[in-house]
């Protein structure tokens, strides 16, 4: 399997004249909680995006479980996305498909098995995600926390090796972020799968990361062990913690 579950290497993306991301070079160690932390727009859900190779980075690599994916053919490609489970910022579920099939979307995609063991995976992972009987419910017909949660769900679904999740608990309350946090914990117990989570939050950061990376207008400034970045004085960490509108990182571009 390698030692990474992710090798970034010089990662530079543009989208016609805008550079999104800059020369990002960091590794996450199988079995490691990196979470992503900078300000909106800095690049942290296009980063995520390009792990998944959904967008071909212009030079550096990309490698999951030490293969390339922006080098395969589909095929291959999905093999190595079947190991991969994404939550989307928005829940990403399908407004007009009930959670159960939302949910088993992915594993009718990659596995040849019967509708039937489709919906009971589907349904465990929801149970699994704190969710029961909600399988016939339409995702509009759940509350934010429940939404969250599905869309954990299907990410879940497949016992992926490595999880990348995009803002798992944003506009949640404290005590609905807690409880995601701590489903995170008991996911990441149960699948000993490597984590990489954006998050504003700095509890559920001290909770979940081993790791905390910054990114700052398409760069990774640095990722540092969570202690070292609650606690270091090093200017561009003590300003995104504190909320400091003064400090090396621009309020306003
Ligand atoms: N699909 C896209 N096409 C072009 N530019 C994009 C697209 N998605 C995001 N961007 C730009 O990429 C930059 C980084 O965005 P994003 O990764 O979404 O930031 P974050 O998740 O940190 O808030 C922003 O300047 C944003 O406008
Ligand atoms: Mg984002």
């Amino acid at each position: 399997m390698g030692e990474f579950a992710v090798h970034a290497s010089g990662v530079t993306l543009a989208i016609g004249n805008n550079a999104i991301l800059k020369d990002i070079s960091f590794q996450l160690t199988n079995n490691e909680t990196i979470v992503l932390m900078g300000k909106n727009g800095s690049g942290k859900t296009m980063m995520l995006k390009t792990i998944v190779g959904l967008f071909r980075p212009q030079k550096g690599t990309v490698t999951v479980f030490n293969r390339d994916i922006h080098k395969m053919k589909p095929e291959e490609a999905d093999e190595v996305r079947k190991k991969i489970g994404y939550v989307f910022q928005k829940s990403g579920l399908f407004d007009s498909m009930r959670v159960g099939e939302n949910v088993s979307f992915g594993i009718r995609r990659f596995q040849k098995i019967s509708r039937e063991e489709a919906n009971a995976k589907a349904i465990e992972a929801l149970r699994r995600s704190g969710l029961k009987d909600v399988e016939y419910r339409l995702p509009s017909e759940l509350s934010g926390g429940m939404q969250k949660r599905a869309g954990i769900a299907r990410a879940i679904a497949m016992d992926p090796e490595l999880l990348l999740m995009d803002d798992p608990t944003a506009g949640l309350d404290p005590v609905l972020t807690d409880a995601i946090a701590d489903l995170i914990i008991e996911i990441r117990e149960t699948l000993h799968s490597s984590f990489i989570i954006v998050t504003h939050d700095l509890k559920l950061a001290r909770k979940l990361a081993d790791r905390i990376g910054l990114m700052v207008n398409g760069k990774l400034h640095g990722i540092v062990p969570t202690d070292e970045f609650m606690e270091t004085e090093e200017p561009y960490y003590r300003q995104f913690r504190e909320g400091l509108l003064t400090g090396p990182i621009p309020v306003i571009e």
